[in-house]
């Protein structure tokens, strides 16, 4: 199959790129730096030329309300558009657990906004929403930050393996369109709270981590259950804390190399 990754040289693109290879697919990735531009339409008629599915996983280069909302209605338009003019039949975007219930952040609705132009098209979808990436735990810590403080609510947290994002994606990239939404988590359920005090301590980061029940996630309250998925999520392989052995073990050699 010809599967076009837009996003293809992100975190999750560049890994799914790779994985539809391994299986023996035609995959390009599509973005800004390979000429594919989903804002400006530049390079997506041809890169869509004989395409099955399309995977949207950009991400937009500013999160400030408005110019994020932005973003993904007019790359999510103009993917629509060109993938009708193509006659792609399987559009799929990576989306967030829980999104309905974050709106209180920009992010969100423009995310929501995404899914609702995609569910709204005449092209067969599937919408992925995946947890948090672990990769993206230490963000949340930084985020949070005050004084050299972390104050994090003890809301559950269910983070995957950008690997096994991508493979989920790749799974269901190349199976039939579900017409709906599928929900991606990791294989166990923590505390936002105890798994940031986890990460800032393999990586010998001495901030302290303050479990408040009133503080944010990202500028957004939540509740206990807002950031994890429903029972019947598809779940992940890869463990936190072997992740996280894995990437904290790179580290000071990378450090100790001569500037
Ligand atoms: N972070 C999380 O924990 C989490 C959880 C669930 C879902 N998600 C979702 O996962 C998606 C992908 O995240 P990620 O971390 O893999 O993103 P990322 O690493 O920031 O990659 C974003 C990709 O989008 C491309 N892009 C930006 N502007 C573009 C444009 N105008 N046309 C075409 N491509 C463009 C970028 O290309 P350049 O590098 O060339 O700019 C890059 O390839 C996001 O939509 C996010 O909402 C994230």
């Amino acid at each position: 199959m010809k599967i076009v990754v837009v996003g293809g040289t992100g975190l999750i693109g560049s890994k799914l790129v790779n994985k539809l290879r391994e299986r023996g697919h035609e995959a390009v990735a599509a973005a800004p730096n390979t000429g594919v531009n989903s804002i400006t339409g530049e390079g997506l008629a041809d890169a869509l030329k004989g395409a099955s599915a399309v995977v949207d996983v950009t991400n937009s280069p500013s999160w400030e309300d408005a110019a994020v909302l932005k973003f993904f209605e007019t790359s999510t338009r103009n993917l629509l558009a060109s993938e009708t003019g193509a006659g792609v039949g399987h559009q799929v975007a990576l989306s967030v657990v829980g999104t309905e219930r974050l709106l209180e952040s920009g992010f969100f609705r423009a995310k929501l906004a995404q899914e609702n132009l995609i569910k709204a098209s005449s092209i067969p979808y599937s919408i992925v929403r995946a947890t948090q990436f672990f990769e993206f735990v230490k963000q949340i810590a930084d985020f949070s930050t005050m004084d050299n403080q972390v104050r994090l609510p003890p809301a559950l947290f269910q983070p995957m393996a950008a690997d096994d994002v991508a493979n989920a994606m790749a799974r269901i990239a190349t199976n039939p369109p579900v017409n709906g939404t599928v929900e991606i988590g990791g294989p166990e359920k923590f505390r936002l709270d105890e798994l940031a005090r986890l990460d800032l301590a393999a990586r010998q980061d001495p901030r302290e981590v303050i479990s408040d029940p009133h503080a944010r996630y990202v500028g957004i309250a939540v509740s206990e259950r807002a950031l994890v998925p429903d029972d019947n999520a598809q779940l992940g392989e890869a463990h936190f804390k072997d992740w996280l052995n894995e990437s904290t073990k790179q580290a000071p050699k990378a450090a100790q190399q001569p500037a």
